[in-house]
């Protein structure tokens, strides 16, 4: 029975735990509806610790005996895990208990997924598993035994015996419990071999379901290149005999880094041309070295609690952009990531969900893995490293991993190792961890007699439990253009510490025009008062390509408020200008293709709900069709010369340069499309030799009502793989007119390939109908109500998943009375959802206020 309220837990309530785990001994016997789990754990008196009863978390478990130093006790269960007396000094505590990883449906803990046994254990998923003192800061050795009929038995660290129907794994190095992970199935391997920088060779595997084994070369290559770059980079050898990947199709996240034996979301590791787009590529790359990266900054140096979550996460998501850009374009990283922060995290950080990069309590940990946590704590590293330079974040780092392998640690110690390595009071930047919401930094200017003088001043707005918010430290990154065009003063970093700041230039011939915060320097909302002819040059003439993007985007966004409120036409200056990016063959294509996007609904209802204004969703996605459609006209002439110009006749290649121009292709294919109804797409979907090709003609053949043909050979060609088949679902629903998307989705969820169980899948479907705004935001509420009746269905057999979704009703207070009616009401009614997991429990009593 689920009774007592929720607990809230509090950073300020850490304590040690009492025991510290000498080692742990693990034996699997594995079967579907009672897997036995055998532990044989040594403890010992924790000297630092406070005196406390001993307690072991444990949860879903029948416990089937218990001993310590060999003797039956009879330990005290209760709702969360056990107590027992035990002896003053060490001890060796057994028990044997039984689960049952098929019906578990939460995919958390030892769970199936088609037939092979996989597990997850972050955050607190180990107490599902064992009784255990299931805490990052209890770290220890880990040998596993596992017993089962399946060929592949796979656990942490290297093998250490295998025989019929057994296996034995150890784990040299001291980790916590939610590293543990182990992988049992029919499982081929597409293996590859390493030489790390001081000649030790790694094996490597990448372990799939069979039919998927094409389907791993380009993650095996990204593994290699990601152990190679942390050798080059970060000086970070790995430090085991073996790498394993696993792919699994049901998992409620991306991946999961393991201590050796990584779990992926198989659409975060399995890629082909054929399968996979560009940015799927793109992405899996990125994945591949983040959870690779984590073997470091995250396994060897983990977080003391969870609400230090940050300090691993955003440490290794700017370490993964660092990696990417080194093998991409960095300008184009920089841009595509900042597009992702604002309309994850600005989104979050702007409404009820707001909380710091690292937050002072929790209901749930689960719903703590946030793009506040990952991507604004990585903004923070970014920060840090402007700051204090390159070659002292290197010191730092290395002081970093000298001083703290092996251990559990705080954004304290962090912080401490950049004090310690630069001499620099880091005080006020502590600020950034602890306050929530985004900054709006505001700008003015001035010149006379040769003295141009920058004024800024900063506020943040309150957020949820955080009225008073003080200034924090600001790396403005700028650099000043002669209105020729010339740079007068290079990319130069001003320090702003107070609420008001200014910042002068000396010796200027005549009145520049600026470019601040360059490269994304800070995390903050920019607001200047600025002509549309400055905010053109910027984007004509610009030397930091960031801020050429984003004066383009400015002057899109601009252009569509007008539109939006005013009933303007579209603004011919930002047509020409871009349509001068767009025919410039000396600026990158993938540069251009990001100039030709324009600012999506979600950030258009954010910057108007800013201005004071009650976005409309559906006249929001009429200017932008309305945008479109002149950018078509405009271009005419252009478009077809650049499709034709980007064709690629080599053989299909996911790099950055090939990747760049089939994007601008693309972004020509739209518009085209707009203007000749679908043909040249038609011609495209027709003789399409890739995914990126295949998709990107489906959504323009939806997008013009031209797609049910397509449709039905889609899914023809694509039914035995599941991943493109998630496409299918969810561009049919992103391409939905929004008067039909919540009729689409419904739909969709009739089919018979649809299920809930499938996290992708129901991301898929549902999750598309929430980032179609307009389709989602129908006035009559029925996006609303269908997914409340999903979430409300999800969340027995799935709460994660479902509290994740609950975000999509995170903007509700945006919109007009007759829109917060409809979804406080379907917020009520899941609310009143007889035993309502905590995690949705929590992020709706948030999100409702
Ligand atoms: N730690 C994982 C990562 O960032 C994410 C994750 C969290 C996966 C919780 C599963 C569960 O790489
Ligand atoms: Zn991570």
């Amino acid at each position: 029975m689920k009774d007592a309220a929720p607990q809230t837990i509090h950073l300020a309530d850490y304590a040690a735990y009492s025991h510290l785990v000498d080692s742990v001994h693990l034996t699997f016997r594995l079967s579907p509806d009672a897997t036995r789990v055998i532990s044989r754990i040594v403890f010992r008196p924790n000297p630092d610790a406070p005196a406390q009863p001993f307690f072991l978390h444990g949860e879903g478990l029948r416990l089937i005996s218990a001993s310590i130093d060999g003797a039956p006790v009879t330990p005290t269960l209760t709702e969360t895990g056990l107590t027992c007396d035990v002896p003053d000094g060490p001890f060796v505590w057994e028990t044997e208990v039984e689960i049952a990883p098929a019906g578990n449906t939460a995919l958390e803990g030892l769970y199936m997924s088609n037939g092979m046994y996989c597990t997850q254990c972050e955050a607190e998923g180990f107490r599902k598993i064992t009784y255990y003192p299931d805490r990052p800061d209890v770290m220890s050795i880990f040998t596993v035994r596992i017993e089962g009929a399946e060929p592949v038995l796979l656990s942490n660290g290297n093998p250490v015996a295998q025989g019929a129907g057994f296996a034995e794994w150890h784990d040299p190095w001291p980790k916590p419990a939610y590293l543990f992970a182990l992988v049992a199935g029919e499982l081929l391997a597409h293996p590859g071999e390493f030489t790390t920088q001081s000649g030790r060779k790694v094996t490597l595997n990448i372990w799939v379901r069979p039919g998927d084994e094409d389907k791993c070369a380009f993650g095996m290559e990204a593994l290699k290149a990601s152990m190679r770059w942390d050798e080059q980079v970060y000086g970070r050898e790995y430090d085991l005999d073996i790498f394993n990947i696993v792919a699994v199709d049901d998992f409620n996240m991306g991946a999961m880094e393991n201590k050796g034996l990584n779990i992926f979301n198989s659409s975060c590791v399995l890629a082909s041309p054929e399968t996979s787009t560009d940015a799927n590529f793109e992405r899996i790359e990125a994945i591949i070295a983040h959870e690779y990266f984590h073997n470091w900054t995250g396994n060897r140096i983990t977080c003391r609690d969870w609400f230090q979550l940050c300090l691993k996460e955003g440490l290794t998501v700017y370490r993964d952009s660092q990696f990417t850009s080194d093998v991409r374009s960095a300008p184009v990283k920089r841009i595509e990531d900042v597009i992702q922060l604002r309309a994850r995290q600005f989104r979050e950080d702007n409404g009820p969900l707001a909380h710091p990069v690292r937050p002072e309590s929790f209901v749930e940990i689960n719903n703590f893995y946030t793009a506040t946590v990952y991507e604004k704590g990585a903004e923070l590293i970014g920060m840090l490293k402007t700051l204090v330079g390159d070659a002292d974040y290197a010191r730092a780092l290395d002081l970093y991993f000298e001083r703290h392998d092996g251990q559990a640690c705080t954004i304290e110690d962090w912080l401490k190792v950049f004090e310690d390595a630069t001499g620099r009071d880091l005080g006020q930047f502590k600020r950034w961890y602890a306050q929530a919401g985004t900054p709006r930094l505001s700008v003015t200017d001035e010149f006379a007699d040769g003295r141009y003088t920058l004024h800024f001043s900063q506020q943040t707005p309150p957020t949820p439990g955080q009225d008073q918010k003080d200034p924090r430290v600001i790396p403005i990154a700028v650099g000043l253009l002669n209105p020729n065009g010339d740079e007068v003063l290079p990319t130069t970093v001003l320090e702003m510490t107070q609420a008001s700041q200014s910042f002068s230039f000396d010796g200027l011939a005549t009145r520049p025009i600026p470019s601040i915060l360059r490269n994304f320097s800070a995390p903050v909302i920019l607001e200047r008062a600025t002509s549309n002819a400055e905010r053109a040059f910027l984007l004509a003439h610009d030397t930091d390509p960031f801020n050429r993007w984003e004066a383009g985007r400015a002057l899109a966004r601009d252009g569509l408020i007008r539109m939006i409120l005013e009933g303007a036409a579209p603004d011919t200056a930002f047509l020409e200008a871009l349509q001068a990016v767009a025919r410039d063959d000396s600026l990158d294509p993938a540069f251009r293709a990001l100039a030709m996007g324009l600012p999506s609904q979600d950030d258009l209802a954010q910057t108007l709900f800013d201005m004071g204004h009650t976005p409309d969703p559906q006249a929001i996605w009429q200017a932008l069709e309305t945008l479109k459609q002149a950018m078509a006209q405009h271009m005419q002439d252009l478009l077809p010369r650049l499709y034709a110009q980007y064709q690629i006749e080599e053989a299909y290649r996911p790099d950055a340069t090939q990747t760049g121009a089939r994007a601008l292709a693309n972004t020509a294919l739209a518009l085209l499309s707009r203007l000749d109804g679908g043909a040249q797409a038609q011609r495209q979907y027709d003789s399409a030799g890739n995914m990126t090709q295949q998709l990107a003609a489906y959504g323009c053949l939806l997008t013009v009502g031209k797609g049910t043909a397509a449709t039905t050979a889609f899914y023809e060609q694509w039914k035995h793989d599941r991943l493109v088949i998630d496409k299918w679902f969810s561009l049919q629903i992103a391409c939905a007119d929004p008067a039909e998307a919540v009729d689409v989705t419904r739909a969709l969820t009739k089919h018979p390939d649809f299920t809930m169980k499938n996290p992708n899948r129901f991301r898929a479907t549902l999750g598309a109908l929430t980032a179609s705004p307009a389709g989602f935001h129908q006035a009559t509420g029925a996006g609303y109500a269908l997914l409340a009746d999903w979430l409300i269905r999800l969340d027995p057999l799935n709460p994660q998943t479902t509290a994740r979704m609950c975000s999509a009703f995170e903007t509700w207070r945006r919109y007009d009375a007759g829109r917060q009616g409809l979804i406080k009401a379907q917020l009520d009614r899941i609310l009143s959802t007889p035993n309502l997991s905590r995690d949705t429990a929590e992020m709706l009593g948030r999100i409702r206020g």
